[in-house]
């Protein structure tokens, strides 16, 4: 026997004891689920790039969102499908009343009322050029965006949104957004800033969900450089004076340490989207027997709540609350 004072393995010696010592656990609580919203009534299609992942109609994403609240799921977030015909410049149909978002969204809080419903604001699912602000020769307009950003936030809680997201990276969204949600009356809708949003591959099944890629350039302009962490900070700094409830890292399994950083940084909820990209990865290569997806997909939400993410946005929810159940 070697003389070995402190013998790390007698704490994984059971099942038992390594519960015991488990420093992080994923709850269901802490998930978000997205959902993608397609006009018509009892429609569904899968998104061929995110196996297991559909695109529904109002009537069957209020089924979805109900099967998914007796799992333990709280919080949904609501993405639109828009037919290319009513997107223009200014994304003017993010404002109808009577269009297919703001209508379901209604829809949904009236039928479920449980149900904590995020509302996405941003222009590109209306932008006849793709992208998440206006655009003008070529070039996206910040100040402009930004009148644009406060009525689309304004609708979505007029429509009963809970959470609103701006997913734009435009400057000074936040603060803007909050003065106008305060001066019409809605000082309760929270705001979960798309605080660190990196310019990534990783957002391309979304984008064919949506049907909502740039139709010219790329979102370099505003979305972050994959190669930067204390730009973060600025961001952060910028979103807590500015009054976000929640800062949000996306996408999540690439920039780890950006969640670990705001964590440390900063005391406000830090939240995590885990994209598209990510979840493609996982089920492809599942699909081809290379890995046990269920178990990747454990690993994969333990290590962005152990980055430090109290709120992970996933794809997996459902799969995992029904795993866990
Ligand atoms: C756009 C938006 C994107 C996502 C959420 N909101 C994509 C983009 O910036 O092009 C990506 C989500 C995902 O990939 O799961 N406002």
């Amino acid at each position: 026997m070697i003389n070995i004072n402190y013998r790390p393995r007698r704490n994984r010696k059971s099942a038992a004891i390594r519960n015991m010592v488990e420093e992080n656990t994923v709850s269901v609580n802490n998930l978000i689920l997205p959902l993608f919203l397609i006009e018509g009534k009892n429609k569904y299609s899968e998104v061929s790039s995110m196996p297991g992942i559909f695109r529904l109609s109002a009537d069957l994403m209020l089924k979805e969102i109900e099967e998914c609240l007796s799992l333990g799921i709280t919080t949904f977030d609501i993405f639109p499908a828009i037919s290319d015909d009513l997107k223009n410049r200014t994304a003017t149909e993010s404002l109808n009343k009577k269009g297919l978002y703001l209508s379901a969204i209604r829809e949904i809080i009236k039928e479920l009322p449980e149900a904590v419903i995020m509302t996405d604001v941003a222009m590109d699912p209306y932008s006849s050029d793709g992208h998440d602000g206006l655009v003008k020769d070529g070039e996206i307009l910040n100040d402009e965006t930004l009148e644009i950003l406060a009525k689309m936030a304004i609708a979505q809680a007029e429509a009963g949104a809970d959470i609103i997201g701006p997913s734009d990276m435009m400057d000074g969204r936040v603060g803007y957004i909050r003065q106008a949600l305060d001066k019409n009356g809605f000082s309760n809708v929270s705001i979960m800033s798309y605080t660190a949003k990196y310019a990534s591959a990783f957002y391309g099944p979304f984008r064919d969900a949506l049907d909502s890629a740039p139709k010219f350039g790329d979102k370099k302009t505003y979305q972050m450089n994959p190669a930067n962490t204390r730009e973060a900070l600025i961001e952060a700094a910028l979103d807590v004076e500015e009054g976000a409830d929640f800062l949000m890292v996306k996408p999540a399994l690439s920039y780890l340490d950006v969640i670990k950083s705001l964590r440390d940084n900063f005391d406000l909820p830090i939240a995590a989207y885990n994209v598209s990209g990510e979840y493609a990865m996982v089920k492809a290569a599942a699909a081809k027997g290379w890995i046990d997806g269920d178990r990747v997909r454990d690993e994969i939400l333990l290590s962005i709540k152990r980055a430090g993410a109290s709120i992970i946005l996933t794809y997996f929810a459902k799969e995992f609350a029904v795993a866990k159940k």
